[in-house]
């Protein structure tokens, strides 16, 4: 029989800090209308934040509003795409002008999808680096812009992803930007601290969550005995990463700054004493071998001399 693994977390509702922690704050969360974004939003608003749920999809966002306020926050969304520099600072001044000034940022939105390296287009590893990688820099640089002038404090949290440290096969373009992601938290961290502005990163485990895209949850196996595939013994939930969340952007860790938090129940370091048997990733994702795949033109080798 296996050991019970760790403990269950309290019930959906409950937070980890004082009713009204967030009174008076102003939170954005990027993609905060679906899954660990929405768990976030609706986290900083059960503690009494006035939250903007900025995305590009509307049906989305007002998920993302009902979310934080049936939690007894207040909420707007904005429109915005985090790889626009200008959308970002329209979608920041709509949230100023309702919501008032921004303290806090959550740099959750992300773009992803399962493909072997070699099979990705130019245009798709673009996409992921810009989404994860760009969106998360300009987001942030805008809010540092308001806060440096205005002599105020804030707290950036960047979601993150373990496989920014060990790789992500069958995620190259993800992993490569949540590194890059990593990275930019520890140099931000330090450049913007003199300011009163701390940056942490935020890493979920398995979280399973209604809003996963369609192409993560087609992932083979993907939802086959998931509780007995961490050490664990269980998946986390989304509100075990809200709790964080709102810890790391609390005055009870002002001391924080440049950190990544892994919130996974140790999956991510786990090693069998002998590996089991090494799947290469097309045959994870039941691929057709390379050769057999037909190559769509964005895909294709350029051209000797072209950019
Ligand atoms: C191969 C794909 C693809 C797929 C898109 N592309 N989906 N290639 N396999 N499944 C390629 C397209 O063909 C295109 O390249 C390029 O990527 C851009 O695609 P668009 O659809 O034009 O881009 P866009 O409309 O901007 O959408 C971005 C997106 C989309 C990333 C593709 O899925 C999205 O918006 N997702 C947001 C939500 C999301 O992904 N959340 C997951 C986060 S989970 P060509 O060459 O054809 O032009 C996460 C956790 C990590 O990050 C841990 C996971 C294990």
């Amino acid at each position: 029989m296996s050991p019970p693994g760790l403990r269950q977390p309290p019930p959906l509702g409950t937070s980890a800090l004082s009713a009204g922690t967030y009174d008076g704050s102003v939170v954005i969360v990027t993609g905060g209308g679906t899954g660990l974004g929405k768990a976030i939003a609706t986290e900083f608003g059960r503690l009494g934040a006035s939250v903007g749920i900025l995305s590009r999809n509307e049906q989305h966002r007002a998920a993302g509003v009902v979310a934080v306020e049936e939690a007894g926050g207040r909420a707007m969304a904005a429109p915005c795409d985090i790889r626009d520099p200008d959308a970002i600072a329209t979608a920041f001044d709509a949230v100023e002008s309702e919501l008032g000034p921004i303290d806090i940022l959550v740099n959750n939105a992300a773009g992803n999808f399962p493909v072997p390296a070699e099979d990705m287009s130019p245009n798709a590893w673009r996409t992921v680096v810009d989404i994860v990688l760009n969106g998360t820099f300009l987001c942030s640089r805008d809010l540092a812009r308001r806060l440096i002038p205005a002599e105020r404090d804030g707290a950036i949290v960047n979601v993150g992803a373990s496989y920014a440290w060990t790789g992500g096969p069958g995620f190259a373009h993800s992993a490569a930007a949540k590194a890059g992601v990593k990275n930019l938290t520890e140099t931000l961290a330090v450049e913007w601290a003199p300011y009163g502005i701390r940056v942490n990163g935020l890493v979920p485990g398995l979280m399973p969550h209604e809003d996963e895209t369609a192409a993560i949850a087609a992932v083979p196996g993907k939802y086959e005995g998931q509780d007995s595939r961490v050490p664990a013994g269980r998946v986390g939930f989304p509100r075990e990463l809200a709790w964080a969340a709102t810890y790391l952007c609390s005055p009870y860790a002002t001391y924080i700054s440049g950190d990544s938090l892994v919130v996974d129940g140790a999956n991510w370091q786990r090693r069998h004493t002998v590996q089991p048997p090494f799947t290469p990733v097309r045959q994870q994702l039941n691929r057709p071998p390379f050769g057999e795949l037909a190559q769509p033109a964005s895909s294709a080798t350029p051209a000797k001399g072209s950019n």
